[in-house]
């Protein structure tokens, strides 16, 4: 970088004098100490152990490292190494976390059918916020996926109180930058969630499968929240299954983790309304996970000491008990407890692994072809079969195809990736209700310029400081920017991190560069949503409601 004149700020004055507690900065995946740091900072939601997710409040995520844990969000990392070509925003960490990936990941490399989904509420302009969304629905059709992009109308309506005539404009601006960033509407699909009729009943459906108390207990609402808010949840769920609805596959959900509340309800309601659910068990009695565990180690130490021998439910608790432990917990005594039970009473039965298909919606004609397509050893019980010769997977797809036979819907549980939130411009939340916090994708090529020059940064109080100690690009709003957009490639955005880190770049030119990457994607960008403009009437989309209320 060049130098400065004076010994004047690192920045143009406009840094806060000691470190910014941005903690939702997000660095590239370096070798630096970036990699570590956005896990591990544990600012904000000061005495808050839990982390809340709300879909409707300003909850931000203080502390990544908690969804893992509490919520069983995995980390990306985990499966980047399956993705064939992963996108830019998976390699430099801003997309953090995931369910059930592998599932997709599988579908690109073996060229099977999957689909990608998000939904955008229009509450304001699409800012460069949603743009991480865009890009994400958008590389996954170029990946192959069947994309679908949905504006949430009912949702912002009720949920937000916006009126027909706002939601209109906005839906129309979203749906152009959308286009504009490279979304294939003739390959893909376009909606918008008060005209689709199909997903309005879908919605209906899987209504009957959540009743208040859970919809309070995940959301918050009580006897205040109105009916239309609940039914913008059901809607959401469709929209979510809706990929799926002529045939199942694998489908993706790109969102931000404050929406995983609605991921963890939709991955359920799939699963409630399947016609049978696919278990692993050792003998005709239902355990739970715990003591599943238990007797499959007791079946595995048995079958080793005696590879020619039945194991027998009663050898196995005779096992159990005579490795009791003095030293367990109530919760260890009551499992062994009940395990022992169970093996006991089930005396001389064969234990052994099996897979086990349980009728949980299934018709009569549907249990009986479900018994008639299980191949190789099976017992037949009132609401159960157990399949000896099936694995879990060919188990699934058995149960999957008899529930397509007869009318059902098949659903694959939906998977999804969690991005991290940009900081705002300004520190703090990225918000669309402040509009100096984000840089709208319909802002002025100059005020995008304007907004990154005014930007807080992560730098010293002056440049000499900066020189010696290096910026804190882990904190700072401009660096995001270079992460989550401006930098083409991931050498250009190491570049500046290390730069920063190492104190050979100060904030006035690094803005001054950053200003003008964001000019000209902002001149591109609508440069092409006024070339979409024109096209707007050949898409198949209803841009004007004509609705009241
Ligand atoms: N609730 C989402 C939001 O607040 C919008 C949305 C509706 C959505 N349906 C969806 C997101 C389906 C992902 C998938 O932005
Ligand atoms: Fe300053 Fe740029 Fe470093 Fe941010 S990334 S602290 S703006 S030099």
């Amino acid at each position: 970088m060049t130098h400065d004149s004076g010994e004047r700020d690192a920045g143009d004055g406009t840094e806060p004098p000691e470190s910014t507690d941005a903690t939702d900065a997000s660095p590239v995946d370096t070798d630096g100490p970036a990699n570590e740091t956005p896990v591990e900072t544990d600012g904000g939601v000061a005495g808050a152990d839990d982390v809340t997710l709300d879909p409707w409040g300003s909850s931000t995520v203080s502390d990544y490292r908690k969804l893992f844990d509490q919520f069983g969000i995995e980390t990306f990392d985990e499966v980047l190494d399956e993705v064939p070509t992963p996108h830019y925003l998976m390699r430099r960490g801003v997309i953090f976390g995931h369910r059930d990936y592998r599932a997709i990941a599988r579908a690109m490399r073996d060229d099977d059918p999957f689909a990608v989904l998000s939904g955008f509420m229009p509450t304001g302009d699409p800012h460069i916020g949603h743009k991480l969304v865009f890009d994400e629905i958008i590389w996954h059709q170029q990946q192959g996926a069947d994309a679908y992009g949905l504006i949430a109308d009912l949702e912002a309506h009720s949920a937000r109180g916006l009126s027909w005539d706002e939601i209109d404009e906005h839906t129309r601006n979203y749906v152009l930058s959308l286009l504009a960033l490279g979304f294939d509407p003739h390959e893909g699909t376009l909606y918008r969630q008060s005209t689709n009729r199909e997903v309005q009943d879908l919605a209906f459906e899987l209504g009957i499968e959540a009743n208040f108390s859970e919809l309070a207990a995940i959301y918050d609402f009580d006897g205040e929240t109105d009916v239309s808010h609940m039914q913008s949840v059901v809607t959401q769920m469709a929209d979510i299954l809706y990929p799926q609805l002529d045939e199942p596959k694998p489908t993706v959900i790109p969102v931000g983790p404050d929406q995983d509340p609605h991921m963890r309800l939709a991955r359920d309601l799939a699963a409630r309304v399947q016609f049978f659910g696919v278990t692993e068990a050792y003998a005709s009695f239902e355990a739970d996970d715990a003591e599943r565990s238990l007797i499959a180690y007791a079946y595995e130490t048995l079958s080793d000491r005696h590879p020619d021998e039945t194991v027998r439910c009663v050898d196995a608790a005779n096992m159990l008990e005579s490795e009791r432990e003095p030293g367990a917990t109530d919760v260890e005594a009551t499992t062994l407890d009940s395990t022992i039970t169970m093996l006991r009473e089930a005396g001389k039965e064969p234990l052994g692994p099996r897979v086990r298909i349980v009728d949980r919606n299934a018709t009569e004609a549907a249990f009986e072809a479900l018994i008639e397509a299980v191949e190789g050893e099976k017992r037949v019980y009132d609401e159960h079969v157990d399949a000896f010769d099936l694995t879990r997977e060919e188990a699934e797809a058995v149960a999957r195809e008899v529930e397509l036979d007869h009318g059902g819907y098949g659903f694959l549980p939906p998977s999804s990736i969690y991005h991290r939130f940009m900081t705002g411009l300004t520190g703090g939340k990225m918000s669309s209700s402040v509009p100096e916090s984000h840089i709208s994708l319909l802002d002025d090529p100059e005020t995008g310029y304007e907004k990154v020059k005014a930007a807080t940064t992560g730098g010293r109080e002056t440049a000499e400081k900066q020189r010696e100690l290096g910026g804190r690009a882990d904190e700072c709003p401009v660096y995001e920017l270079y992460a989550y957009l401006l930098a083409g490639d991931d050498e250009f955005a190491k570049e500046v991190y290390d730069e920063c880190v190492g104190g050979e770049r100060l904030c006035g030119d690094c803005k001054e560069q950053a200003a003008r990457l964001m000019e000209e994607f902002l001149e591109d960008h609508q440069e092409k949503r006024e070339e979409w403009e024109t096209k707007l009437d050949e898409l198949d989309f209803e841009f004007d409601v004509d609705r009241r209320g």
